[in-house]
């Protein structure tokens, strides 16, 4: 059986991006936690479209690779979803008994969830309670995509031990290593927290501590790439060799480039506006004072200065994955900067239940 949110035995935290697998895993520790591992490796590009495996012996060779490269030592794994293949969704209820609760999270998970039952695996979280009032996690996962997750662990040689979504992993790293060492001044604000990946931005908004909307946006890094290609007559491999700077963008080419970047930039900028509007609309707020922001896709010149411009005076800030790790002599400084902006779900995901780090 799977278990949405149960495994605390869980230590690998295995990342299936659309564009990339990530690998980590971290022991938690009294005042932080070591991270043991840590890893990447990319996928071909139509490989996993809409958060369905278009490609399953592509995405599963890839996990085997890194689960086989050595220094994974744990078997346990904690993976996670995002997109259309799962439904996650924060509700607020009246505080209640265990058996009364399951019975009317059961009636509201039937009200959100746009699929037939039958196809999901339905699991809920309570994440706080406080003043007569519970706000539980909803999570609707598919069957199918939840069954190739599976195989490809079991290919890997490892367990699956947990599923996740990726904004919940988004909200344990942040847990771990910004609110927890920053309660009193973190928890007075309204947070915004930005994964900007390849296919999807996951934004959840935290409110006292406490994740309250978790939303994916299809809006990414990989249609700015497409934007490159169009606007410079490139393939998706030169225009994300010219993103990426890894190639040089020609000199008769530059204004261009620029031009095109600066508006996929926007787009992505504007979606995160859209839905921060959204919520604070629906929950009668004034406004999100501090950012966090992470994802390949953060690493695209000028997007942090733009979302400054954007966000109405709010603070924007890295999102830090290993602000409270201790890490051995295996990874240098070097390698944790290159590797910091795509492994904050993969940490979240190691670390796992917010609970776990409170209490360690
Ligand atoms: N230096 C860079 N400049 C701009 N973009 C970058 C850079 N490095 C990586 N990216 C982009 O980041 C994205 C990958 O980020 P990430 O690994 O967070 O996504 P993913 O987890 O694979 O995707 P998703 O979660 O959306 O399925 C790609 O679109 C890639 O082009
Ligand atoms: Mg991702």
């Amino acid at each position: 059986m799977f278990s949405l949110f149960g495994g605390r035995e869980a230590v690998v935290g295995l990342d299936i991006g659309s564009s990339a697998i990530k690998l980590v895993q971290v022991q938690s520790k009294r005042d932080g936690f070591e991270v043991q591992h840590v890893s990447a490796t990319p996928i071909p590009a139509e490989a996993i479209v809409d958060g369905a495996l278009m490609n399953y012996s592509a995405v599963s060779q890839a996990v085997r690779s890194l689960a086989e490269s050595g220094g994974v030592k744990a078997k346990k794994v904690t993976c996670s979803l995002s997109g259309n293949a799962v439904i996650a969704k924060v509700v607020t209820m009246p505080a209640m008994s265990p058996s009364e609760a399951e019975e009317q999270i059961h009636w509201e998970a039937g009200q959100h969830i746009p699929f037939s039952i039958d196809d999901v695996n339905l699991d809920y979280q309570i994440l706080s309670k406080r003043e007569g009032e519970m706000s539980v996690l909803l999570v609707a996962a598919k069957k199918d995509v939840l069954a190739d997750y599976q195989n490809i662990v079991t290919e890997a040689g490892l367990q699956l031990a947990v599923v996740d979504v990726d904004a919940l992993a988004l909200f344990n790293c942040f847990y771990a290593n910004h609110l927890l060492p920053n309660r009193l001044e973190l928890e007075q604000a309204l947070v915004g927290l930005v994964n900007v990946g390849a296919s999807m931005t996951n934004i959840v908004i935290v409110r006292a501590g406490v994740p309250m909307f978790l939303r994916d946006v299809p809006t990414a890094g990989h249609g700015m790439t497409t934007e490159i290609q169009k606007g410079l007559g490139l393939s998706f491999d030169e225009a994300e060799a010219v993103k990426t700077g890894r190639s040089e963008v020609p000199e008769a080419q530059r204004a261009r480039f620029e031009e095109v970047v600066r508006a996929a930039l926007e787009g992505v900028v504007a979606e995160i506006q859209r839905t921060a509007e959204f919520y604070l609309g629906t929950a009668g707020e004034e406004g999100i004072q501090r950012y966090f922001v992470t994802g390949g896709a953060t690493r695209t010149p000028h997007l942090l200065d733009v979302l400054r411009a954007r966000m109405g005076g709010a603070s924007v800030d890295p999102l830090n994955p290993f602000a409270r790790a201790q890490v051995g002599a295996k990874y240098s400084k070097t390698t944790l900067d290159e590797l910091s902006a795509v492994s904050a779900i993969g940490v979240g995901l190691a670390l796992r239940q917010p609970q776990d780090a409170m209490t360690k």
